[in-house]
């Protein structure tokens, strides 16, 4: 049974990780109780060590930190980095590795022929692991291939895709330019949202690939890639229209270069295909967006 700690509680702790990441510590681990210590007091004591005595699963803990944590209304929102904050962060092999284009092909190499999750036995043709520029400013988070992306192995080149190339191109960019990768990386079947153990799963491969690319900016495209980055439960009225301070979860150290990017959440392509009144709220989006990566737009904008 799952131990449902007290909300004040859980509240102080999730207050004392977020102090923890602000100094640079990303390392956890996890600690039982004394005999016969309750775990409120050994929570209490853990004091100047970042030691988490949490009595249930990291992942459980998580999702009650979803639940937890609503978008907050101030301009600029910093963002617990929670991923594995309890458990010792496992050393990956592109770390220390300077060339992106080297470190992004080590988490290629590492995700292999993947089979951790159940989307590998569900008619996924291929892994699509990410295109563009190792070196982007700008990247691009999708929900998960669709039938074009796994028959092509590249995300967003179906109709969604070509939207999001207008997009970019709006704003002055090429396609080229910008990195674009998705939560999950296997074509869910029917093209159904991701599953939670899914995005739970493969989006740790994600936040590497952030971490060695770096970006300025991550534009979170549609409810799903926003909630698995930012691990906040809101409606998309809510998570639109504000930055976010975004560091990627699970990723061992701080690096001096990079302090992390800021994120911003639009509406999904395939929404704007659906409902296209609603482009002229993305299009503010993207100029948010572009204002702060000092972009002009061109003259004439495409659609
Ligand atoms: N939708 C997504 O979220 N990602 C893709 O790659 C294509 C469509």
């Amino acid at each position: 049974m799952p131990h449902t700690l007290d909300p004040e509680l859980r509240r102080a702790l999730a207050e004392r990780v977020r102090y923890y990441h602000e100094l640079g510590i990303y390392d956890f681990y996890r600690r039982e109780p004394r005999p016969g210590q309750s775990t409120e007091t050994a929570t209490a004591d853990a004091g100047a060590v970042p030691v988490s005595l949490l009595p249930m699963s990291y992942s459980a803990f998580q999702s009650e930190l979803r639940e937890e944590m609503p978008a907050r209304k101030s301009a600029v929102v910093p963002v617990i980095a929670e991923d594995n904050i309890f458990e010792i962060v496992t050393p990956r092999p592109e770390y220390g590795v300077t060339d992106p284009v080297a470190a992004l092909k080590l988490i290629r190499e590492d995700l292999g022929d993947c089979t951790r999750c159940k989307l590998h036995k569900q008619g996924r043709k291929q892994i699509v692991f990410g295109v563009g520029n190792p070196r982007a400013e700008l990247m691009f988070v999708g929900e998960g291939p669709g039938a074009d992306e796994d028959a092509q192995g590249e995300p967003f080149v179906g109709r969604a895709g070509q939207l999001l190339n207008n997009m970019i191109r709006a704003m002055g960019l090429q396609r080229e330019d910008v990195y674009i990768a998705n939560v999950v990386k296997c074509r869910p079947p029917g093209n159904r949202t991701p599953e939670r153990d899914e995005c739970e799963t493969c989006s740790p491969f994600l936040m590497r690939q952030i971490a060695v690319i770096k970006p300025k900016v991550v534009v979170a495209l549609g409810a799903v890639s926003a909630k698995n980055l930012l691990a906040i439960n809101a409606p998309m009225s809510e998570l639109r229209g504000r930055w976010y301070d975004f560091k990627p979860a699970g990723v061992r150290g701080s690096d001096p270069s990079w302090p992390g990017a800021r994120l911003a959440v639009t509406y999904h392509p395939a929404f704007l295909l659906r409902d296209p009144r609603q482009k002229g709220e993305a299009w503010k989006d993207l100029q948010m967006v572009m204002k702060y990566l000092g972009i002009e737009p061109p003259k004439k904008a495409a659609e």
